[in-house]
């Protein structure tokens, strides 16, 4: 049994609260089997913490977040805070978190179950099988870079600015996280920007290839122009292993390779920081599915994503890797045999509520103890 660990579970909003239950019974069961013993605190983020406190994020939360060896994270945002200012918003919360945490590296896994091939919006014969890891930079790029902000121009009218940085620093680092899980997949990654119109595109592709050259010629590396990696994402999937990429082109493309594999409710993801002098590092997990207002309070959510992010957490935050497997291996089953939420329907099945998945998962789990 592994010692005492520390988790910071921030449920938010929407479905968050729900599929983080089951979550929690998730990890209630390893500590019932004496697998790990977790110190587990929980507190509000997003909209539930704009209606208590008044900001998405309060210090004293962003203080835990930084305390602990890990932060599970829900979903945050609704319709009724879309009017506030972007400081006050609840996805302020998740982008100060991702910050302030240094956690630049957003491993966006997408990878499609056998039993929900026809789940998939493409052929069966292009997705199955699918299996792509798309390394995501998540500090930096446009949704970070200065000067920003909506200016009044002398004619009354206004401008809107982001800017698009990237330094050599960012670009290595999150290369290397790239190139080192290639080298445990099968060596290949896709470097992606848009290098034919925008200098730090250019820097992108440079620094990627002298990286591969200096420190990782035994791996594969090809480049892509982001819109051309959007068609053939669509077109063929199955040609990539690693993709990495940029703040703003990860955001869109993980949201496309996640529709390829039937379901955003399925799909988990870790964002990792440095690893430290004392061998700490940050680590924040969400499933990649937002909070769903519209069957929010349903009991319809798919918990899968939240609690295939807490086997991602126990991966590489805590190296349970065996405990990790034993849950992905649980979900498979659960799908396997049938086991259904409403968003991946299968013929003459009965939808499972939130609830009975994390029943149908639990039994699993117990078969496996
Ligand atoms: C994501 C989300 C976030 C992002 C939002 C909620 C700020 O779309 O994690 O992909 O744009 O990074
Ligand atoms: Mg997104």
């Amino acid at each position: 049994m592994i010692a005492n660990k520390t988790i910071l579970m921030l449920p938010g909003d929407g479905i968050g609260p729900e599929v983080m239950a089951q979550a929690k019974r998730v990890l209630g069961w390893l500590q019932d089997t004496k697998r790990a013993s977790f110190t587990i605190t929980e507190d509000l983020v997003g909209g539930a913490a704009v209606d208590v406190h008044g900001v998405p994020i309060t210090e004293a939360t962003m203080e835990k977040a930084l305390s602990v060896d890990a932060v599970l994270f829900g979903a945050v945002g609704g319709p009724q805070y879309d009017k506030l200012s972007f400081d006050i918003r609840p996805e302020a919360a998740l982008l100060r978190l991702r910050k302030d945490l240094g956690v630049f590296a957003n491993l966006r896994p997408a990878k499609v179950f056998d039993a929900l091939v026809d789940s998939s919006s493409l052929k069966p014969e292009l997705v199955r099988g699918l299996d792509i890891m798309i390394v995501r930079e998540c500090i930096g790029g446009v949704y970070f870079g200065e000067p920003r902000g909506i200016e009044t121009l002398p004619d009354g009218t206004k401008r809107g600015v982001n800017t698009e940085v990237y330094t050599t620093m960012e670009i290595e680092r999150v290369g290397r996280v790239a190139f080192e899980l290639a080298r445990k997949r099968n060596n290949i990654v896709c470097s992606v920007e848009k290098a034919n119109v925008m200098e730090s595109g250019l820097l992108w592709r440079q620094t990627m290839q002298a990286l591969r050259d200096a420190e990782y010629p035994d791996v594969t590396l090809s480049h892509m122009y982001a819109d051309n990696c959007a068609m053939q994402l669509a077109k063929n999937p199955k040609q990539f292993d690693v993709i990495v990429t940029g703040n703003l082109f990860g955001d869109i493309l993980s949201d496309l390779a996640a529709m390829l594999t039937g379901s955003l409710g399925m799909l988990p993801s870790a964002t990792l920081g440095a690893v430290d002098a004392s061998g700490r590092r940050h680590a924040f997990y969400e499933p990649i599915h937002g909070s769903a207002p519209d069957i929010a309070g349903k009991g319809l959510a798919n918990p899968l994503a939240q609690i295939l992010s807490l086997a991602l957490l126990l991966r590489y935050s805590f190296d349970m890797e065996e405990d990790a497997a034993a849950i992905e291996a649980a979900v498979e089953r659960v799908l396997a045999t049938g086991g259904r939420t409403a968003d991946i329907p299968a013929e003459g099945r009965e939808r499972l509520s939130t609830a009975q998945m994390g029943d149908a998962l639990l039994a699993e789990l117990a078969k496996s103890a």
